[in-house]
């Protein structure tokens, strides 16, 4: 097996089966010998970006603090992998500018089935109206434009969307097996 190391950036709704997939491809990537790390927004918020809320710039120094250590981690030898709504194009972009290998997943899950889903209980909240600025409801998402890979948790089970990313790292060479 050989692997050189690269970011790959998870961008999508709340509950769009961001964390699902990067905690599961974490696991096959380790199951065969990668070293990993993940980054994930909700946990990120809890300490690196601690004290940080949801207004663009908020949001938008999140993402450029996560994007930071995605880098040092993957020029050295890591996956680095993403887990944030990232809902801000430009500053995607700004972090892949700044990136080496850098695969940008777009979890790409209608809003309708989230709101049905609505695993943690926010999208009721937002649209009473208790959450203010929350992403899709009263707040912007800027989807990728040409993501090297899409997933869709209303359509895919976690295991074939992390599939469909796995395929991607050795189609593009950047995981050898
Ligand atoms: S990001 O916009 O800065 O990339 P991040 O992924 O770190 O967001 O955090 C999103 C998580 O914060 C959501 O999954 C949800 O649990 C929680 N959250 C709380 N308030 C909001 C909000 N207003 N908009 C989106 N997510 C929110």
């Amino acid at each position: 097996m050989e692997y050189k190391g690269a970011t790959i950036w998870m961008t999508g709704l709340s509950g769009s089966g961001k964390s699902t997939v990067a905690n599961m491809l974490a696991k096959r990537l380790r199951a065969v010998g990668a070293r990993v790390e993940i980054l994930d927004g909700d946990v990120v918020r809890t300490n690196l970006s601690k004290g940080l809320g949801f207004s663009k710039e908020d949001r938008d120094t999140n993402i450029r603090r996560i994007g930071f250590v995605c880098n040092l981690l993957s020029r050295n030898g890591v996956f680095a992998i993403a887990a944030a709504i990232s809902p801000y194009k430009a500053i995607r972009d700004e972090v892949r500018a700044a990136a080496g290998d850098f695969v940008e997943v777009f979890a790409d899950c209608p809003l309708d089935t989230l709101v049905e889903r609505d695993a943690k209980g926010l999208y009721k909240k937002a649209l009473a109206g208790e959450i203010k600025n929350f992403t899709g409801v009263s707040d912007p998402y800027e989807p990728p434009e040409s993501p090297e890979v899409r997933v869709d948790s209303s359509r895919q089970t976690a295991e074939e969307s992390t599939e469909i990313v796995w395929r991607y790292l050795i189609e593009a060479g950047l995981l050898k097996l």
